[in-house]
């Protein structure tokens, strides 16, 4: 069942482009002048199915948002400016995209980037909390581990948590991974859906390669290679831009992917499913990323784990003490806060 709903959110992207589909929806992206949000605020506007797209940031916005208005798309689109203009940038949003932050240098965690931007994620979520409590909010900044629960922390703090509205863009990895398995196959990596589960930072990244669609048989030295790949895909992004930041252009194609396959779901399409990092049961960890059968109130079913081998059951163990390390510390640091 797994797989053949996960095909078609698979394809919304180019979905996207290549439908005459018109819908609503109304889009704001917070640290749009950066370097995921300025090519993901690029393909939003090149979306039909976004009418209205609001870009926030303490830096660049005015050029920005002039820049992407030339577009001869139907989106209108708005540049905000520091926080005095934030509250204008939600009202009447569906859903809010926050890649705001500081990205990587070689070296360094996500979980070294958690002083910055725990502090910019709260503020940013308190603001949504307080002027577009209904949106769907889609978190990208780093380490996603700790910025969902945070995000869910400040959402209760002001008494309108709803943990079916707010995601962990876990995307780029269910991206690396098809792209890396067609590679090594020789397949049409539009035809190939590897289910990523756990969260976003090195080992608790961990692809379902036994649940690829379509079925894939590697020795296990392979499987360990691929695996490791795209656990540190990341890494390899960092190293090679070497000082200059982290994955910008595939992550905008997978923010882009996943709001493109909410908005679908939110607009009554069936069967839509993306992988993200969500307040969960499935495992003894509060939050954990399994595909999520999305609906027009965002997650309609988890559809949880599923079958596993025994290679990917021991990453799923060893991941579990690192996620809810980093979970807690987000927990922690939201209740620090006066
Ligand atoms: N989820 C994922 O898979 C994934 C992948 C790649 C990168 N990331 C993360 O995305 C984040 C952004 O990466 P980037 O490469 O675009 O960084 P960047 O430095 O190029 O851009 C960040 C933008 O955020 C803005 N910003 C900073 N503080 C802000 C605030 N308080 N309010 C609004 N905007 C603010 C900056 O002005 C800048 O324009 C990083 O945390 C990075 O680790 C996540």
């Amino acid at each position: 069942m797994l797989s053949a709903l996960a095909r078609p959110a698979g394809a919304a992207l180019r979905r996207s482009f290549s439908t005459s589909a018109q819908n609503n929806a109304k889009v704001a992206v917070l640290g749009a002048s950066g370097g995921i949000g300025q090519p993901l605020s690029l393909l939003l506007k090149n979306s039909p199915l976004v009418s209205r797209l609001t870009l926030y940031d303490i830096a660049h916005t005015p050029g920005v948002a002039a820049d992407l208005s030339h577009i001869e798309t139907r989106a209108t689109v708005k540049g905000y400016l520091g926080p005095e203009q934030l509250p204008d940038c939600l009202k009447g949003c569906d859903v809010v995209v926050i890649p705001a932050g500081v990205p990587r240098k070689p070296g360094m965690t996500r979980d070294d980037l958690f002083n910055t931007n725990a502090t910019i994620v709260a503020t940013l979520t308190a603001a949504c909390a307080q002027h577009c409590p209904e949106a769907m909010i889609c978190i990208i900044s780093n380490p996603v581990n700790s910025t969902i629960p945070i995000t869910a922390e400040v959402f209760k703090k002001h008494g309108v948590y709803n943990p079916n509205k707010i995601f962990g863009v876990t995307t780029l990895d269910i991206v690396r991974a098809n792209a890396f398995v067609a590679e090594l196959k020789d397949l049409d990596p539009a035809r190939v859906n590897v289910p990523v589960i756990g969260g976003h930072a090195g080992k608790t990244i961990i692809p379902l390669i036994s649940q690829c669609t379509p079925k894939v048989e590697l020795p296990q030295d392979q499987l360990a290679t691929l695996t490791g790949r795209i656990q540190e895909a990341g890494t390899e992004v960092v190293k090679a831009k070497a000082g200059a930041g982290s994955a910008t252009l595939s992550m905008a194609y997978a923010g882009a992917r996943f709001v493109f396959s909410l908005v679908d779901a939110m607009n009554g399409k069936e069967g839509v499913v993306e992988c993200s990092f969500v307040k969960s049961q499935e495992t003894e960890c509060p939050y954990f990323s399994t595909p999520l059968l999305l609906g027009k109130k965002g997650i309609e079913k988890n559809l949880g784990i599923g079958k596993v081998s025994p290679f990917e059951e021991k990453m799923i163990a060893e991941a579990i003490p690192e996620l809810k390390a980093s979970i807690k510390k987000g927990e922690e640091f939201v209740k620090s806060m006066k």
